[in-house]
């Protein structure tokens, strides 16, 4: 799994930009199912037919974003510097003294001009350097529209992980894992690998209408309260088990899908923690509202520094996320 982590968080691809990240992930998906199609937005659709009793059987859709956040250029000035505004969400003081990289390889240095206070740092007050002399040098590199990510390796401490693109290239990870661990599944599986999660919750919702599922079930990471003076408010603890959403910002989940979790992990004594997430949403919202509607749940793993390039995790949280995956579609689904 760790080498799917490395492989997974190492690949570029901002939103609408994830043609290297989908590259690398159906090199990955493609043994542990029957077909891989992508669609017109490019979210990349894995599926596997389900074995065994055809009167249990159920079109469930799997999600994980596969994009992740970044910056585009917005304008190159004379001496080639070049300003960027956020793709998803960013925070001025975390990119301080960053690396970045483009799509091409290029890479970058991110400055600040002067201000006297850092309250005052703002993101129109930063600039990628890369090392460009000029508009023109620029010019033969980047353009306006091109997107960057941050650049930062893997480190592993132990039973902690820390890379870029945690959010959502562990969702991806548990999904992945999932195939491979599956075996029998009564069950019609459509795992979908979304793009533009961070920009709205865009590939998600297309895949949706498609793939028409009976049941949704998305992986994203949640925030934790685990850390000095964090926000005492949220119950999730790195650690503890697979988050089971209750609520984020953007959706409620329907009792009876939270409470198919809950027992799924209570009945095969797979560590959980229950999660509300005050701010904060993910592609579950997307999928309920698909059509007439389709009930819905999320599987969160917890992680700390979401959005930063340092998001660490804690691998048997991973490993009971896809515990609690394989258990619940190797089951009867009734909600
Ligand atoms: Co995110
Ligand atoms: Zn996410």
């Amino acid at each position: 799994m760790k080498d799917l982590i490395r492989d997974f968080t190492q690949a570029y691809g901002p939103s609408g930009n994830e043609d290297q990240i989908r590259e690398v992930i159906r090199r990955a998906v493609e043994p542990l199912c029957d077909r891989v199609s992508t669609d017109a937005l490019g979210n990349l659709i894995a599926f596997r037919q389900g074995r065994g009793e055809p009167v249990l059987r159920r079109r469930v859709m799997l999600a994980a974003h596969m994009d992740e956040i970044g910056l585009i250029v917005t304008h190159i000035d004379e001496q080639g510097f070049l300003r960027f505004a956020e793709v998803g969400g960013l925070s001025a003081h975390v990119l301080m003294g960053q690396r970045v990289v483009f799509g091409n390889g290029t890479e970058g240095s991110i400055g600040n001009e002067r201000v006297d206070e850092i309250k005052d740092l703002k993101l129109d007050k930063m600039f990628i350097d890369i090392g460009a002399r000029s508009a023109a040098e620029a010019r033969e590199h980047v353009e306006v529209g091109d997107m960057a990510v941050y650049q930062r390796g893997v480190s592993e401490m132990g039973t902690r992980v820390a890379a870029k693109a945690m959010d959502d290239r562990i969702g991806c990870v548990v999904i992945a894992e999932t195939l491979r661990r599956l075996g029998e599944s009564p069950h019609d599986i459509h795992a979908v690998f979304t793009v533009q999660e961070e920009v709205g919750l865009r590939g998600a919702r297309t895949s949706a209408f498609a793939v028409d599922p009976h049941f949704g079930l998305a992986f994203d990471v949640t925030g934790v309260g685990d850390t000095p003076r964090a926000r005492s408010i949220l119950n999730m603890e790195l650690g503890k088990g697979a988050c089971i959403k209750a609520k984020d910002a953007s959706l409620v989940v329907p009792p009876a899908v939270k409470n198919l979790l809950v027992k799924t992990a209570k009945d095969n004594a797979i560590p959980y923690q229950l999660e509300v997430l005050p701010a904060g949403g993910t592609d579950t919202a997307a999928i309920q509202l698909t059509r007439s509607g389709v009930p819905a749940g999320c599987i969160s793993i917890p992680t700390r520094y979401i959005h930063s390039p340092v998001e660490l995790l804690d691998l048997g949280d991973v490993e009971a996320c896809v515990a609690l995956a394989v258990k619940v579609l190797q089951g009867p689904i009734e909600v």
